[in-house]
């Protein structure tokens, strides 16, 4: 068995700032609830005619984890791209990324598991790079949100919340056999899929039900979300997961240097946070900024927090993340 380590990481978000005050002109929310509520100042939204699609976004941020990486298209074994707003029902980003990049015919695979695709999709990339299948695997997270929701008051209690970017990795064998990425944890609950979902267009409810029902109350197709029951689950899972892939490397929470969460809510993070003891300087948010990207709020952060020179050489680097489905997870980094 190898192992294997991130070698270089990249984010992209759209130029279009939008203010919660910009919200305000469209729906009855205001700057204070969304701040006190979830800590989001501001997000960014694709406008038309930018260019940006998830693709288009996704192969941006892994021109950046790329160039970092000291690879070129050519030299990635393997592509995996976690979304839930893909450009087009099918088939997946992975496969738009190949062509827009030039790579070689390599396999694309998509990852749909929503707040927890980006930890989902390292997983998957760490197994294919350590058992020796692959060197260099393209893990991609991107979201274009914007493009699907409810900007009325109607939709308010998830649309100020979501935002649109990307972010990448590079995941390589680890030539020097030290550190790396060290365990991955994943979890799923079924049973709670209603809670925060977008029930439709899909073949529960395909394009034409949806014109002949003309839904005006129970919508859909904008997604819905139970926001306190999240909330609660959340700051358990996280919790847990976080724990769990610290015992299996006989770590605690003292050898965090930096953890970074899956950007849901500034209260999330926070929570967690205290929970843990954990100092500000280890504990890295940018969700004031961007909102909610989904699978892309981890790449984003983690670019960041790396940009910063927050995360250093020999570092433990703590990822958590949780999500619809539910589904959560962890990644153990020495970086
Ligand atoms: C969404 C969230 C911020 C809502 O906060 P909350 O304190 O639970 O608020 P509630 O949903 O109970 O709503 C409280 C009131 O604010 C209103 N409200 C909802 N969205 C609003 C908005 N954008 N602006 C103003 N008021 C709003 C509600 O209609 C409700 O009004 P009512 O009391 O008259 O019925 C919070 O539940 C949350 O962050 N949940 C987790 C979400 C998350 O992390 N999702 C991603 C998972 S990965």
């Amino acid at each position: 068995m190898y192992t294997s380590r991130i070698t270089g990481v990249g984010a992209y978000v759209p130029e279009n700032v939008v203010t919660n005050d910009q919200l305000s002109k469209l729906m009855d929310t205001n700057d204070a609830w969304i701040q006190e509520r979830t800590g989001i100042k501001e997000r960014r939204h694709i406008k038309k005619g930018d260019g940006n699609n998830t693709s288009v976004m996704g192969v941006k941020a892994a021109t950046i984890a790329l160039e970092r990486a000291n690879l070129k298209p050519v030299d990635i074994d393997m592509i995996v791209f976690a979304t839930l707003s893909p450009d087009m029902y099918f088939p997946g980003g992975g496969v738009q990324v190949q062509e827009m990049m030039g790579m070689r015919t390599i396999p694309a695979l998509d990852v749909r598991n929503q707040c927890s695709g980006f930890v989902y999709a390292l997983s998957v990339a760490d197994q294919f790079v350590k058992t020796g299948m692959y060197k260099h695997v393209l893990v991609i997270g991107s979201e274009n949100h914007s493009g699907g929701l409810d900007f009325t008051t109607r939709g308010r209690g998830v649309s100020v919340i979501f935002g649109d970017g990307a972010g990448a990795v590079v995941v390589s064998r680890n030539e020097d056999g030290k550190g790396g990425i060290l365990s991955t944890h994943l979890h799923s609950e079924g049973k709670h899929k209603d809670e925060l979902a977008l029930q439709g267009p899909s073949t529960n409810y395909w394009v034409p039900q949806i014109i002949a029902e003309n839904p005006t109350e129970d919508i859909p197709y904008y997604p819905y979300m139970n926001g306190t029951f999240v909330f609660k689950h959340a700051i358990v899972r996280f919790s847990e997961v976080i724990k769990e892939g610290l015992k299996a490397n006989n770590l605690s929470v003292e050898d965090i240097d930096m953890l970074i969460p899956h950007q849901a809510n500034l209260r999330i993070s926070q929570f967690v946070q205290h929970k843990f003891r954990l100092p500000d300087d280890k504990v890295f948010n940018n969700i004031q900024k961007y909102g909610n990207t989904t699978a892309a709020s981890i790449p984003i952060a983690l670019t960041e927090a790396w940009e910063k020179g927050k995360i250093k050489e020999g570092d433990l680097v703590v990822l958590a993340a949780f999500g619809s489905g539910f589904t959560w997870g962890s990644v153990i980094i020495r970086w």
